[in-house]
């Protein structure tokens, strides 16, 4: 990967999961409108009281592994990108859902981790988890007990992948942003320095985001509409 040329890099948030039936976080109904993000998903939170840390988490697992909950046409749209462009496509998401994957995404960098992977604090192994986290398991890697934390970037620490994400956004010749508020650093940054490389940015979105003034182009509509429009009307023109 090091050496290939980016033709695009893309960035998605939660609102891309949105019409899969998984809450944004800071629309109307959001996550962040019932929650305090210092209550559920801070290092400190899940010191001071991991049950309420792991029941949030517990809640959305089960609501992912729902059978109503299911990829929708945008997910399927950035998997014919991957497709034709091989890797030089880069698919980046603040989402922790596998929805890219079950469309049909074969590599994703999940730069806000996944909720269906735990972490061993004990000895850093990352396994799958399908099943609610709590007070008593043991950590199949190394088998100490009560170690297993979700696989989140909480509020304070580093997102995953920094180094290999901005290799590409400083030599992407398309950055394009699908349903992301714009307002978590650093990914509301990449923008700015997929731009002073030279790189076309194109934000996708139901609305304004924060930081639309620093894209070249803006379309607003739904995910599922505005996503298969610009993935067809972008491989037609490449062509
Ligand atoms: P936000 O909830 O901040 O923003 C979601 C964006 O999606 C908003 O701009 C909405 O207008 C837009 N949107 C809603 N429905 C849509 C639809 N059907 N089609 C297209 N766009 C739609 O979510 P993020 O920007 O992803 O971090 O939030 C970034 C991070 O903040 C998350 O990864 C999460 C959160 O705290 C962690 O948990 C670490």
């Amino acid at each position: 990967m090091a050496d290939t040329v980016i033709e695009m890099v893309v960035l998605t948030g939660a609102g891309v999961s949105k019409e899969s039936g998984i809450n944004t976080f800071r629309d109307a109904e959001g996550e962040w409108t019932k929650y305090r993000i210092e209550d559920v998903a801070s290092p400190e939170a899940f010191a001071s009281n991991p049950g309420i840390v792991h029941s949030f988490y517990n809640a959305r697992r089960a609501h992912l592994l729902e059978a109503e909950v299911q990829p929708n046409a945008a997910h399927r749209a950035l998997v014919q990108l991957e497709e034709v462009l091989g890797d030089r496509f880069m698919l980046i998401t603040q989402n922790v859902d596998d929805l890219h994957e079950r469309a049909g995404s074969r590599r994703v960098i999940h730069m806000h981790g996944e909720l269906l992977k735990a972490r061993c604090t004990h000895c850093g192994a990352v396994t799958d988890v399908t099943v609610d986290l709590g007070q008593g398991e043991s950590c199949p890697t190394c088998a100490q007990e009560n170690t297993l934390r979700p696989h989140i970037v909480w509020f304070g620490e580093m997102p995953l992948q920094m180094e290999e994400i901005f290799q590409a956004l400083g030599r992407c010749s398309h950055f394009i942003a699908i349903g992301t508020s714009g307002t978590v650093y650093p990914a509301a940054l990449f923008v700015e320095h997929a731009s002073k490389s030279g790189a076309t940015t194109v934000e996708l979105n139901l609305e304004k985001s924060e930081n639309a003034r620093s894209f070249g182009e803006s379309i607003y509509g739904p995910a599922t509409t505005v996503v298969p429009q610009f993935v067809e009307s972008y491989l037609r023109r490449r062509v």
